[in-house]
């Protein structure tokens, strides 16, 4: 016997010794005697293979189920649960301190972007806000937003309280918090910033003091 046909053997014996095939010819021997209207039943052993993995199955559910509820020190979920949410509310916090501009209106900063000068500019419209204040920003009802006068204070973090909170009792500019996101907001204030010094058409007279703070970040 040369050394392949020794592997083919030993790959035939191990085979078989897995599936545990009864001889084809032989199945009268272990035919068993019921007869369900003609067919008949052979009664074969459960294949090896079949059956060493229910074994695994059987040697893996036992370690699990001792693990899980023996061993929980290691192995608790509820443990598990509270380390994530821990984790997670840390890094919600980390975020906050990374981002304090977007959470904190003390931190406001104008933003720059097109898209956002672009939104704000949009919002300026759709808000209704330019009734007022007229589309190049000149004023009518309320006060020229271009020019360096202001009435409730310039710089972005007076303009986003005013958008805010409104202007003075009875001078028509309302809060807009409960209408107006955060983030819509900013985009406003943030398009007057960059508007500021443009020329409109027919500048309403200034109105408030000069600001002289500094207009992206005050
Ligand atoms: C019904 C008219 C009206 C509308 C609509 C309106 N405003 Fe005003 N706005 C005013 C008036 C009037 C004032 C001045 C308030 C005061 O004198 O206290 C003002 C003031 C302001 C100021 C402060 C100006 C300053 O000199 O301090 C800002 C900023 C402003 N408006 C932005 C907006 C934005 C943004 C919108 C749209 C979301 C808007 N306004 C919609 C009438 C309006």
């Amino acid at each position: 016997m040369n050394k392949n046909s020794e592997q083919i053997s030993w790959w035939r014996r191990f085979l078989k010794s897995m599936t545990k095939a009864h001889e084809l010819g032989t199945e009268k021997d272990i035919m068993l005697d019921h007869d369900y209207d003609g067919i008949r039943e052979l009664d074969n052993v459960l294949p090896p293979w079949w059956l060493y993995g229910f074994y695994i199955t059987i040697a893996i559910s036992i370690f699990y189920y001792t693990q899980v509820f023996f061993n929980s020190e290691k192995y608790s979920q509820v443990k598990e649960y509270a380390t994530e949410v821990a984790e997670g509310k840390a890094a919600v916090e980390q975020y906050k301190l990374d981002n304090p501009e977007l959470f904190d209106d003390a931190n406001i900063v104008a933003l720059t972007e097109d898209t956002n000068i672009q939104k704000g500019k949009e919002l300026f419209t759709s808000k209704t806000c330019t009734a007022c204040h007229l589309d190049d920003l000149g004023g009518s009802i309320g006060p020229n937003l271009t020019d360096k006068e202001w009435i409730l204070g310039g710089g972005i973090k007076n303009i986003f309280n005013t958008i805010a909170k409104g202007g003075r009792p009875g001078k028509g500019m309302i809060a807009w918090e409960a209408i107006i996101s955060r983030e819509e907001r900013i985009q406003l204030a943030s398009y007057i910033i960059f508007m500021q010094g443009t020329q409109p058409a027919n500048p309403k007279a200034p109105e408030g003091d000069v600001w002289t703070g500094n207009k992206s970040k005050n």
